[in-house]
């Protein structure tokens, strides 16, 4: 499936963003184990979450949806069976990553795997640990499929993070849960915290200190998980696509409804205020992650070099920066973001492609890029989004600023984590087609 975008004159109305990926993955894991029936709302049925959720049907766990809710039947933290083929988990590294440390404690073996551009990711990063732990887990090359087989016990470790990765941190915290003593994850950059959120809200005792800037997060083995009703906020990596279409699309006025707002997740909105955007936040909630309206108006965006400390907490919203960076007044400099060749592509590589193709001037290097805005714009282009969600979202946002009808190739993957991207973009005036 490809796209086609031609210049959207100006956004107004509002829109509810789709559930969050990552707190979505998290809601059926910990739901899954947890001792009864736990309610959720506002699940995110896009292709990663499913992949989840097959999952721990696979394994025995009684999962109804119906409308908006989603029941599902806890069994447990040792109730969990083995399933009869291997799990399959698509493009989706945090299945990957969350499923390995929880598999690592069953008594049963499972393979993980997944397609081609999940079979190239780094897998050392949580092998090493889950090891250290005296899991019985192997991958040849280091990457999927990972088999992972019963040990005799897991035992705890304390284990600085090397990189800053939320999907690891929640990898060795899961495997914890079945260690026969204390667990405990030091970050130096802090990531997002949802599993530390998700455990509070199913009783598991969760330790969170701060010393010398580092985080430190301590659990010790619980003895169950009770059921929680839990709704699901929108994703606040999804509405960064609005936001800067918001920006950057001449005489627009939008509003995003309930998206999360979660700290750890939303140094975009730092970022961009920096860079002169009109973005305000009203009806803040706060349940276990808080929520919010984000209002968006069109800004006279300026360049900025991009604080490293940021990185970690806008990490997924990378190239949609890019595409702000784009239509901003002078050069922004983005350095330290090597991250992004681990990802579902290369996004430096992806993006940087996607800017030349687009016509913005841009330099790179191995670990980040300087970008040139307002530079003079193609028209009628054709952008490869590399089968990768957030490219293809990112490079259609700059098109719907283009003459011409322009092409994103490749973007059936946007249901990975935005099955109605289209008919949100339709409802606020972005002019996307698919063929
Ligand atoms: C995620 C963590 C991030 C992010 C990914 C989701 C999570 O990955 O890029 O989309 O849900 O924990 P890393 O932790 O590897 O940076």
């Amino acid at each position: 499936m490809h796209l086609k975008l031609s210049k959207s004159k100006n956004l107004k109305g509002q829109v509810t963003i789709p559930g969050d990926k990552s707190i979505s993955h998290r809601s059926i894991i910990l739901s899954s184990l947890a001792e009864g029936t736990s309610e959720i709302s506002g699940f995110l049925k896009g292709e990663d979450c499913l992949a989840t959720l097959n999952s721990f049907k696979k394994m025995g766990v009684k999962i109804e949806e119906e409308d908006e809710k989603i029941s599902v039947h806890g069994v447990g933290l040792h109730g969990l069976k083995k399933p009869t083929e291997n799990l399959y988990l698509g493009n989706s590294g945090t299945s990957m990553r969350l499923l390995a440390g929880l598999l690592s404690g069953q008594k049963f073996s499972t393979i993980l795997t997944g397609d081609s551009s999940l079979s190239s990711r780094p897998m050392k990063r949580i092998l090493e640990p889950l090891k250290e732990m005296g899991a019985s887990i192997t991958a040849s090359t280091n990457t999927a499929p990972l088999s992972i087989k019963p040990s005799n016990k897991l035992n705890g470790i304390s284990y600085e993070l090397p990189i800053a990765s939320a999907q690891v941190k929640s990898c060795i915290l899961l495997a914890g849960l079945y260690a026969d003593s204390n667990t405990q994850v030091i970050e130096s950059y802090l990531t997002r915290d949802h599993t530390e959120k998700m455990f509070k809200k199913f009783g598991i005792e969760i330790d969170e200190n701060y010393k010398d800037s580092k985080k430190i997060i301590k659990i010790s083995p619980p003895r169950k998980l009770n059921p929680s009703t839990l709704n699901i906020p929108g994703d606040f990596s999804s509405a960064s696509f609005f936001i800067v279409a918001g920006l950057i699309i001449p005489n627009s006025e939008i509003t995003l409804k309930n998206v999360g707002i979660n700290s750890s997740r939303t140094a975009l909105i730092k970022v961009l205020t920096q860079m002169g955007a009109n973005i305000k936040i009203k009806n803040i909630k706060d349940d276990y992650e808080k929520t919010a309206d984000i209002e968006i108006k069109t800004s006279n965006l300026k360049a900025i070099v991009l604080d490293e400390e940021l990185i970690p907490n806008l990490i997924d919203e990378l190239p949609i920066l890019f595409i702000a960076a784009s239509f901003a007044r002078g050069k922004t400099i983005i350095r330290g973001v090597e991250e992004l060749r681990t990802k579902e592509s290369d996004r430096l590589e992806a993006m940087s492609n996607s800017l030349r193709v687009l016509g913005v001037e841009s330099k790179s290097y191995s670990d980040g890029i300087d970008i040139t805005g307002k530079s003079s714009l193609k028209s009628s282009v054709i952008i490869d989004s590399f089968g990768d969600h957030r490219i293809a979202m990112a490079s259609s946002i700059a098109c719907s600023m283009l003459d011409g009808e322009n092409i994103i190739k490749n973007v059936e993957n946007i249901q990975t984590s935005f099955p109605n991207f289209i008919e949100t973009c339709g409802s606020l005036g972005i002019r996307a087609e698919s063929f």
